[in-house]
């Protein structure tokens, strides 16, 4: 916001984070964010603090805080979104605008508005559609902008003029703007969120038919990614989704659908999770067949462990199940990552890791699943100088297989050839 040329005070009620924060330090990796942290908190235009109180003053605020999966349920956990909401009241001016940006389930808008009403200030729905590991590029040149608006016009038109004005570079542009009620940049979110994970299930499922026939996912996705109308990107079959959006989303939608009277609409979803979750056991399975049978005992390198590249978040991440599972089973698992170890550890302290190359060292099988350049790019002939065994477990899809295989090892991908 800083770089889009706003003054910005961020708020949060962890007192760690906010002092890192503070001296323009980031909480998690991810890439470009440093340098722009260290340049709007020296720029004197970005600060911290833990005190609600700090936002006076300030014409915009962002509610854009977690909503976890809540304990025992599959809905979405509001406890954050509320406590912010509330949080924000007491400092409120008549005529700001309190913009939510928190992925929700649909209806929560209108009951936060509700909310706010008396304190005079009004609000809009925001929703954010930005990547981990792109989360820098995609917040300042976005692919589209989403306003979900009041009912009343006046209201609406106030809400919208203010987010023109935070967003007039992206909007000047050229960005897409689609400007709609509250609901519908509700459901936007998670119905875009829905279809990525559906079609990562689609490809899934296919490499599992694959697998069966003799055919090659890979190639399939490349065949049908041609025709335009379906597209080849999140078309790459493998140990399947994870992070703190894509399966917490779905869930929380059929949660939601089901409140609604419409939970049939969305059963596909829980099909789409199914899908999902079997890739990790097909994983663990392919790992245990390739080693003949029992993984006990077994040195295996686990190549990666946040839920994609370019990221140190292990939320769900089928990386890190694979790795605790092999563990599970008796396996000498060394675990590697370029970011990722330290989380990794603090909630899997049972796990051994070490560098890629004690991973590597006298493996009897290597196991890729977070497909980082360091890996995909990985020499086979050097690596297979230093394992026990030629094994490699291509989780992700992403090696050259002839070259691996010209290498002396034995490749085993999830629907490829
Ligand atoms: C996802 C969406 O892509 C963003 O648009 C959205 O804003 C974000 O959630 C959110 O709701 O906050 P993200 O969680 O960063 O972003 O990750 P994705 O790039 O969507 O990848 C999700 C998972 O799918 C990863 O585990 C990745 O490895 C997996 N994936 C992705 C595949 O298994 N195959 C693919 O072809 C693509």
């Amino acid at each position: 916001m800083v770089k889009l040329g706003h003054e910005v005070v961020g708020i949060d009620v962890d007192a760690a984070k906010i002092d890192l924060l503070s001296r323009g330090e980031a909480t998690f990796f991810e890439p470009a964010l440093p340098e722009l942290l260290r340049e709007a908190v020296q720029s004197g235009r970005l600060t911290f603090s833990t005190d609600p109180a700090a936002v006076r003053g300030s014409t915009v605020h962002f509610v854009s805080v977690g909503t976890p999966q809540k304990a025992g349920s599959y809905a979405a956990d509001l406890t954050y979104v509320d406590a912010a909401v509330e949080g924000l009241l007491p400092h409120l001016a008549a005529g700001d605008i309190v913009v939510g940006k928190s992925t929700v389930p649909v209806g929560t808008a209108e009951r936060l508005a509700a909310m706010i009403e008396p304190s005079g200030a009004i609000l809009a729905w925001n929703p954010e559609f930005l990547r981990e590991g792109f989360a820098v590029k995609d917040t300042i040149s976005p692919d589209r902008l989403v306003y979900g608006l009041p009912e009343d016009p006046r209201e609406s038109e106030k809400a919208r003029t203010a987010l023109d004005e935070v967003y007039a570079q992206a909007l000047a542009a050229g960005t897409p703007l689609v400007a709609t009620d509250y609901a519908t940049a509700e459901l936007v979110k998670v119905a875009a969120n829905a279809f990525l994970a559906t079609k990562i299930s689609f490809i899934n499922a296919m490499a599992e038919v694959s697998e069966a026939a003799g055919a090659d996912v890979t190639q399939l996705a490349d065949a049908i990614g041609y025709d335009a109308r379906i597209g080849r990107r999140f078309l790459n079959a493998g140990a399947g989704f994870g992070g703190g959006c894509l399966p917490k989303d779905i869930r929380a939608f059929t949660a939601r659908a089901e409140e609604l009277g419409r939970g049939e609409a969305l059963n596909f979803l829980k099909e789409v999770d199914a899908i999902n979750l079997r890739r990790r056991d097909r994983v663990v399975q392919l790992v245990v067949e390739a080693l003949g049978g029992s993984a006990f005992n077994k040195k295996v390198a686990v190549l990666g462990l946040a839920f994609k590249p370019d990221s140190d978040d292990i939320r769900d991440s089928p990386s890190l199940d694979v790795a605790v599972r092999l563990n599970g089973l008796g396996a000498r698992v060394v675990a590697t990552d370029p970011e990722a170890i330290a989380n990794s550890q603090r909630m899997h302290p049972q796990l051994v890791f070490g560098t890629t190359d004690e991973a590597l060292r006298d493996a009897d099988a290597v196991v890729l699943v977070t497909e980082w350049d360091e890996y995909r790019t990985l020499d086979p002939v050097a690596a297979g100088q230093v394992v026990a065994s030629r094994l490699v477990i291509d989780g992700r899809n992403c090696l050259d297989s002839e070259a691996w295989r010209d290498a002396g090892w034995k490749y085993v991908g999830l629907g490829r050839k």
